[in-house]
């Protein structure tokens, strides 16, 4: 009976992640790739910033976020701190 429960909380549980996670991370990403196409000149930016800190020898890291703070204004770094 206990391992039922446990089997059953598991399983809502994940389905409870997988829903949260879904459509938030989807309407996020939607949003910055439609605001990017309408702003090339913050596309730009991005692309500078990121082939600068990054490069295009690896993949990014979290420790990257930190260097990625546009130096003029921290416009940036502010769109894009929910991704
Ligand atoms: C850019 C993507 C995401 C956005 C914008 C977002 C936004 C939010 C917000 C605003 C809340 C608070 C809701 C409230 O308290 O009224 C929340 C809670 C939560 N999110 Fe996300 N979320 C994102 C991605 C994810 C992902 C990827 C997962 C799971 C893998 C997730 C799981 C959860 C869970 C479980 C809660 C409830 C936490 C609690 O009540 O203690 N979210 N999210």
């Amino acid at each position: 009976m206990v391992s039922a429960l446990a089997d059953e909380q598991f399983i809502i549980t994940t389905i409870d992640l997988f829903e949260a996670g879904a459509e938030t991370t989807s309407n996020t990403l939607e949003f910055a790739f439609f605001y990017l196409m309408d702003n090339p000149e913050v596309q730009e930016k991005v692309y500078e910033e990121i082939s600068r800190v990054v490069g295009k020898d690896r993949l990014p890291t979290i420790a990257d976020k930190a260097e990625l703070v546009d130096n003029e204004d921290h416009k940036i770094i502010l769109y894009f701190n929910t991704l």
